[in-house]
């Protein structure tokens, strides 16, 4: 039989209640814990990283404070540098100048810049997600990437779509880090080439057109000179006519040489005011004016000028003003017939400087006239061949405005007279 004793059972019941003080204290604490806990936890959850345990704990409960603020200011240093990831993805996919999108094996979208966005041209479509086959509705387009996607290899086409826009579509799988021959999804590039096919149409359409140009003039030139040469009876008269005919058409070779020689220094330097001095519209025409005269009094037509002051100036190619009144003075002669009228007007009022160059002559086309500034294009060939022209004055002109950042319009009534009046901003 156990024997407790009185003191025992004191003791005892002391000793039960200093404990389960302890225990309550603790409890206190760990309560008082767990609450501060679940607060930060939950501010964390929220995206809060800026919380922290306070650390005012020693052993267990201290060590997993200082871990757990650890974790926290650890995830707020990797969402930061995420974030910071993103942005620069961002802005590089927004810097490039050709449409990206990211897709995976089922062809969702994962990523997709602004500009991949405009070519599909879906404004309300969401495209985050979504089946490429589901946003993009540019057909050509659609047929390139699709037969793209399974090859394994980096591979490009260049497309024509039905609105005559030209596209080079490029696909490169994306392979797994850690697994080279794993494909995670594919980066499709697009490239709107459009402008740079029309520059090279242009470019082989005017090599065509000048190399017709001097085969036309040459082919006569060495027609006559075999002729001269095969026949020593052709009697003076029909000789020296051949050899108009040979000086004719060299004038015209020489002249279609200067004229793309002139185009090519145009395209070829800006126009920057700083470099040139001021240029005086009066005495830069009284020089065309010179050698237009002739040309207009042979064909008896009057030939008028006026100036609103003799003090017009301009910071400017001086050969430019000269080519821009030369080719719409000779044009105005060339295409108005005997006894007919041009004038030139030039006005300065309000910081602009009208030229105006009319003529009573045979008049352009309605349907003609959005075309005569390109290269080569003559109203009807075979009237102005005769008259002498190339069909490049214009082009000159139309660059030189380009150029200077003027600007030129036409008003034109057939058998009437025309018009070409150029505005210069100073
Ligand atoms: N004042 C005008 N009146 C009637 N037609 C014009 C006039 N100016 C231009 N054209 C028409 O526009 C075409 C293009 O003119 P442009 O000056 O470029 O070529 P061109 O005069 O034929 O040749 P180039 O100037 O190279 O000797 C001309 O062939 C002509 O048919
Ligand atoms: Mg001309």
């Amino acid at each position: 039989m156990i024997n407790i004793e009185n003191n025992d059972i004191y003791i005892i019941i002391l000793l039960l209640v200093i404990v389960s003080s302890l225990i309550y204290r603790y409890l206190n604490v760990l309560r008082k814990y767990l609450k501060e806990l679940i607060h930060v936890s939950n501010r964390v959850s929220e995206g809060d990283f800026s919380v922290k345990l306070k650390n005012q704990y020693s052993g267990d409960l201290g060590r997993l404070s200082s871990n757990f603020n650890f974790m926290i200011s650890k995830i707020n240093t990797n969402i930061e540098q995420l974030e910071d990831r993103n942005i620069k993805l961002k802005s590089i996919l927004k810097s490039i100048s050709n449409g990206i999108i990211a897709i995976d094996n089922e062809q969702k979208i994962l990523l997709i810049n602004d500009v991949a966005k405009k070519l599909f041209d879906n404004k309300e479509c969401e495209f985050d997600g979504q089946k490429i086959d589901s946003v993009i509705n540019n057909e050509a387009m659609m047929k390139a990437i699709a037969s793209l996607i399974p090859n394994r290899e980096h591979k490009r086409i260049q497309i024509k779509d039905k609105n005559d826009r030209y596209y080079k579509i490029k696909v490169d799988p994306v392979y797994l880090k850690s697994a080279k021959n794993v494909v995670i999804g594919s980066i499709i590039n697009i490239e709107d080439i459009t402008e740079n096919v029309k520059l090279e149409k242009i470019r082989s359409d005017f090599v065509a057109n000048v190399t017709h140009e001097i085969k036309t003039p040459l082919t006569s030139i060495s027609g006559f000179v075999e002729t001269l040469k095969n026949n020593d009876s052709i009697d003076i008269k029909t000789r020296n006519r051949f050899l108009d005919i040979i000086d004719m058409e060299s004038d015209r070779l020489r002249r279609l040489i200067d004229d793309i020689l002139v185009l090519s220094f145009i395209e070829n330097n800006e126009n920057e005011k700083e470099k040139y001095d001021s240029v005086n519209l009066y005495s830069v025409f009284k020089e065309v004016y010179d050698l237009t005269y002739n040309l207009a009094k042979n064909k008896n037509i009057e030939y008028k000028y006026e100036f609103s002051s003799e003090d017009i100036n301009l910071k400017v190619n001086k050969d430019y003003i000269k080519q821009i009144f030369l080719n719409l003075i000779d044009n105005a002669i060339k295409y108005t017939p005997e006894n007919g009228e041009i004038s030139v007007f030039v006005i300065h009022k309000n910081n602009t400087i009208r030229i105006s160059v009319k003529d009573t002559g045979m008049g352009i086309p309605q349907s003609d006239i959005p075309r005569i500034f390109e290269r080569f294009y003559r109203v009807d060939k075979a009237r102005s061949t005769k008259i002498g022209g190339t069909g490049l004055g214009l082009a000159i002109v139309k660059h030189i405005i380009i150029s200077i950042g003027a600007d030129i319009k036409v008003k034109s009534a057939l058998n009437r007279g025309t018009e070409f009046i150029v505005t210069i901003k100073e």
